[in-house]
């Protein structure tokens, strides 16, 4: 019997958020030290892009992985709409205690779309600038 063969399919969303990279376990000068003007205390903007890729096998029927039609709403619901135009720091409530680093940033938009019923979630990753990027698959 043949494997179904399984593909990925990515889709890349945008969102806009200012943070500001501070530990309350740090002192002021610590936090200046390790995270420099990210620490700036009235925190600063990026334009995050955020490539969601998902997996599974091609359904025989419409010949998709999935249908954008219910990625797109899915994750404009878990994701874009939350966070866009937001203060990460204290607008989202995941970020009231842990440092919303891209890293993190990252890792809770994977737990948001988890649970993406239609297909697979296989991988985040998120774009902070063009020199930098973070990848979490789980
Ligand atoms: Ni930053």
């Amino acid at each position: 019997m043949s494997h179904p063969l399984k593909l990925t399919l990515t889709r890349c969303y945008r969102f806009s958020a200012s943070h500001r990279l501070h530990s309350p376990r740090f002192t002021e000068e610590q936090n200046r030290d390790l995270y420099g003007k990210c620490s700036n205390p009235y925190g600063h903007g990026h334009n995050y892009t955020v490539e969601v890729t998902v997996g599974g096998p091609i359904d025989p029927e419409t010949g998709m992985i999935a249908n954008l039609g219910e990625l797109d709403p899915f994750v404009e619901r878990e994701v874009i709409e939350p966070f866009d135009q937001k203060y990460l720091n204290e607008e989202i409530p995941e970020f009231q205690d842990v440092v919303p680093t891209t890293e993190n940033l990252c890792r809770e938009i994977y737990r948001r779309l988890k649970s993406f019923p239609a297909a697979r979630l296989e991988r985040v990753r998120v774009e902070e600038t063009s020199n930098n990027s973070f990848e979490y698959g789980g």
